[in-house]
This record gives C-alpha cells, sequence and structure tokens, in this order.
C-alpha cells in the first residue's frame, strides 16, 4: 500500500523525522531555510498533509493552493496556530491539529527563566564580565530586586499559565493573580485569584507574565493603557506571541523607566526586532526558545505523527483544532 504524502516545512530533531518517515512518503525541507510563499504553495499543492511551523506564514493563497490541489490535512509543528488562516482552511475542509501539551513546562521554564534575568540583571552581568569591564565585587554593583515573595500577574490561565503560577508559587513563594476572558477555577493549588481585566492584574503585580493565544481579541492587548496600569519598576515578560503587545508603547515605558524591565522570547514581525527594543534598557530578549529542547522538540515532532497518523486512519483526532 503506498504512504500518504507529507511536506515538511522545516527540519525537526532526527528522532522524529525518522518516526514520520516510518509511515509517511516524507518531503524535507533538506536545506531547511525559510521556505518562499510560492515553494509553501506548492508543498502544500502536491501533497496529502502539510506539517508546517510556527515561523511559516500559511495564509488564504497557500491555503487555496493545497486545497485545490491534493492537501486534506494541515498538521502543525507547534501549538500556536495564528500563523495560518483557520477560516480558510475551513472553507476547503482542511483539518487543523496542533501540538498542546507537551510544550508546557519547556515554555513555563523559560518563563521563569526571564523572570530571573532580568530582575537579577544577569544579561547585563553577562554582557559586561565577557566585554572585559568587570571591576570586581562591590555592595552596590549590579543590584537587581529578589524575586522570591512578590506577586506574579498572569494573563491567560491555561495549560502553560498554570505551569507558570505552579512554579513561582512553590518555588519562589509568589502570590498570583490572573485574568482570563472566562472564569476559570485556575487548579493549580497555589491559591491563585482571578481579577476583573488586564489592567487590575497589572495593578497588582510586580511581573505581569503573557500566556494568551494570539488571535484578533487578544491583538495588543498589552496596549499603552496595560502598560500604563503596570507598578513602576514592575516587569512584563512574553512568552506568547509578539502580535499580544504594542511593541511602540513597550519600547517608550521602558526608555522613559515607567516599568521595570521586559522579558521578551517572542516578538511582532520576528526574526525582526523593533529597534527601540533592541536599545531599551533593562530588557531580556531571546529568539523564540520557549519550546527549544530536546525532549520538547521530539514530542512536538510526536505529536504531529499522532495527528497525522489518527488523520490517514480515519479516527478522532487528539489535536483537532479545525
Ligand atoms: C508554539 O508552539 O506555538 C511555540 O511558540 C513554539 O515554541
Amino acid at each position: 500500500m503506498t504512504k500518504p504524502t507529507i511536506f515538511v516545512t522545516r527540519r525537526w530533531p532526527a528522532a522524529a523525522e525518522e518516526a514520520l518517515a516510518a509511515h509517511f512518503e516524507v518531503t524535507l525541507n533538506e536545506d531547511d531555510r525559510p521556505l518562499s510563499k510560492d515553494e509553501l504553495a506548492e508543498g502544500f499543492a502536491s501533497h496529502d498533509i502539510a506539517a508546517p511551523t510556527v515561523s511559516d506564514v500559511i495564509d488564504g493563497e497557500v491555503v487555496r493552493a493545497g486545497g485545490e490541489g491534493s492537501c486534506r490535512m494541515i498538521t502543525n509543528y507547534g501549538v500556536g496556530v495564528n500563523h495560518i488562516d483557520l477560516a480558510a482552511a475551513a472553507s476547503y475542509g482542511i483539518t487543523v491539529s496542533n501540538t498542546p501539551g507537551v510544550l508546557t513546562d519547556a515554555t513555563a521554564d523559560l518563563t521563569l527563566t526571564l523572570m530571573l534575568m532580568l530582575c537579577r540583571r544577569a544579561g547585563e552581568g553577562e554582557r559586561e564580565l565577557r566585554a572585559g569591564e568587570w571591576s570586581g565585587w562591590r555592595p552596590t554593583h549590579l543590584v537587581g530586586r529578589q524575586m522570591s515573595g512578590k506577586t506574579l500577574g498572569i494573563i491567560g490561565m491555561g495549560r502553560i499559565g498554570r505551569a507558570v503560577a505552579q512554579r513561582a508559587h512553590f518555588g519562589f513563594g509568589m502570590d498570583v493573580v490572573f485574568q482570563n476572558r472566562s472564569p476559570v477555577d485556575d487548579g493549580t493549588g497555589v491559591g491563585a485569584r482571578q481579577l476583573a481585566d488586564v489592567a487590575a492584574v497589572c495593578a497588582a503585580s510586580d511581573f505581569v507574565s503573557l500566556h494568551c493565544a494570539a488571535t484578533p481579541q487578544t491583538a495588543n492587548i498589552m496596549n499603552a493603557d496595560a502598560i500604563a496600569a503596570m507598578r513602576p519598576g514592575g516587569y512584563l515578560i512574553n512568552t506568547a506571541r509578539g502580535d499580544v503587545v504594542d511593541e511602540t508603547a513597550l519600547a517608550q515605558a521602558l526608555h522613559s523607566g515607567a516599568i521595570g524591565g521586559a522579558g521578551l522570547d517572542v516578538f511582532q514581525g520576528e526574526p525582526a526586532i523593533n529597534p527601540d527594543l533592541l536599545s531599551a534598557p533593562n530588557t531580556v530578549l531571546l529568539p523564540h526558545l520557549g519550546s527549544a529542547t530536546e525532549e520538547t522538540r521530539v514530542a512536538m515532532g510526536m505529536k504531529v505523527l499522532e495527528n497525522a497518523l489518527a488523520f490517514a486512519g480515519g479516527e478522532t483526532l487528539p489535536d483537532k483544532m479545525a
């Protein structure tokens, strides 16, 4: 029996690629370079299943090429699907899946990394030392702020938000407040309090961490007003998506000293970075590393495979988006 064909837009860890190849006729992007829109469209049109990832733009035209060609499923390597035109996929009857759950711990760990790096000025210290500018220990050198015992505000209390809350509370004795679009029993055992809105969370928190999905409703949810509601000296952390932050307002708040700093793993229009963020003081900027552990990236590939196998076998998909 011939295997279904699958188009994989970027390289995966070897173990996951091998597992996929055992079940499908796989086309890999051997050079692992970003594919152009035409290349994506051609790949979608000529395969049964497409496996793009979060850095590909799967807009209406790419989906149309797939729908008018042989593509019947998009199995996304990644939990976020804001780069895929889901409405277009639905209109062509193309099934979409993602990879929730397996990147929760890695992303939560990286959120705590950013929080600590920021308040303990670790990035600044490392840059100073490597530049040969460290003149030795002194009581006033690179004095940051303690994280333990502070209040953490979470915007979006889903899987990753809850995992961050647990780490912050049980590891660092932090109180947790949160905003979520619907009422939730946070289920974390940390006694987190749901507040009325984003501004209320910003006003109550020393650290504000963003964990909502990027949707039209959450675009710029951290807008100028929300940033202005943050405590003086407050820190903003974003491991969700660049689109949920008004980067212009954030850069202004950082340059003026209105807030204490920002730890960002995701950016609008990444990999290009707003120059005003690059030059802002008290920032830690990482290149979208949230899920970047060997364990997680293999598990994400296995999730893609699981969904593709379910689709090929006519079974219910574990992670159907649309
Ligand atoms: C995702 O899966 O959406 C993440 O951003 C990848 O790290």
